[in-house]
């Protein structure tokens, strides 16, 4: 059944369901805000489920809403919980994807295998793998390209350490990240950017309203030649956004939603956030 979400939208058939679901055409309207969970290495199959679906209720029981949402569990939880909310509002996506389509990559997950999960977008260079994995900007840009050729959304994620932006390289050094990460044929219908200072995430310290502002500026204006229509990609902002910050943080000027780690844990925190936006 269609929510009241979905009126006036264009519908296309997802290819393991054979359900017609929501096109991703939000982005071509005025940056609507898209607040994702970013579940990281968290939760059992049953946690996941019961997430998932009590959000992906709340959404359908909200009727028309002021944001898009998406969850993104680890890739074992990828197709109960795709299955859970298929037909609903919530968007699902994963939180890496190889730059390969098949192939001998021991413990990779291509894009394909995303879409087949249901997946509409996905997470990459979040700074976890950057520092964890060591990836650089060329391989997100890889693997955002290969996304790209999958249908996907790609959610390429920036941002400065706090050592960075102590000695005042934050601007440089996420111009840098955007300059090596972002693909040819970038464009706001397939791609989002999500800023997140290294020493905000799961630190419980944010910027300041002041700051984000600033940078979410200093982005857009970089985004300029590196995405084909950059005054509509949206740039979302990430690093301990919570129910008592979100409202603040949201209301900033070029700031089109959130990355949430922590909050995204809990359906009434994360459901705060969401309805935070206006
Ligand atoms: P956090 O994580 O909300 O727990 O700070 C954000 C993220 O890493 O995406």
């Amino acid at each position: 059944m269609r929510s009241l979400l979905d009126r006036g939208r264009t519908l296309k058939t997802n290819t393991r369901t054979n359900k017609r679901e929501p096109e991703d055409d939000n982005a071509m309207a005025a940056r609507r805000k898209l607040i994702a969970g970013n579940w990281k290495m968290n939760g059992l199959k049953a946690d996941g489920l019961d997430l998932a679906s009590d959000l992906a209720g709340r959404l359908t029981g909200a009727g028309t809403v002021a944001f898009d949402m998406l969850v993104c569990p680890p890739f074992p939880l990828l197709f109960p919980v795709g299955d859970a909310i298929s037909g609903s509002p919530l968007a699902l996506g994963a939180q890496d994807c190889h730059a390969k389509t098949s192939g001998a990559h021991t413990g990779d997950v291509s894009p394909a295998m995303l879409t087949d999960a249901g997946c509409r977008y996905v997470i990459l260079g979040h700074s976890e793998r950057r520092a964890d994995h060591a990836e650089s900007d060329a391989q997100v840009a890889h693997k955002a390209a290969a996304a790209h050729k999958a249908g996907l959304i790609a959610i390429i994620c920036v941002g400065e350490t706090e050592a960075q932006r102590d000695a005042g390289q934050a601007n440089s050094v996420v111009a840098s990240q955007l300059k090596g990460s972002i693909p040819e044929g970038a464009t706001a219908a397939n791609t989002v950017i999500a800023y997140e200072p290294v020493w905000a995430i799961g630190t419980g310290k944010t910027a300041t309203p002041d700051d984000v502002k600033a940078m979410h500026a200093h982005i857009r204006a970089e985004l300029a030649g590196k995405t084909a229509d950059p005054d509509a990609v949206r740039v979302l902002y990430g690093g301990s956004v919570k129910p008592g910050n979100a409202a603040e943080l949201m209301a900033v000027e070029n700031v089109d939603g959130a990355l949430v780690g922590g909050a995204a844990l809990k359906a009434d925190d994360f459901w705060a956030i969401a309805t935070s936006c206006r």
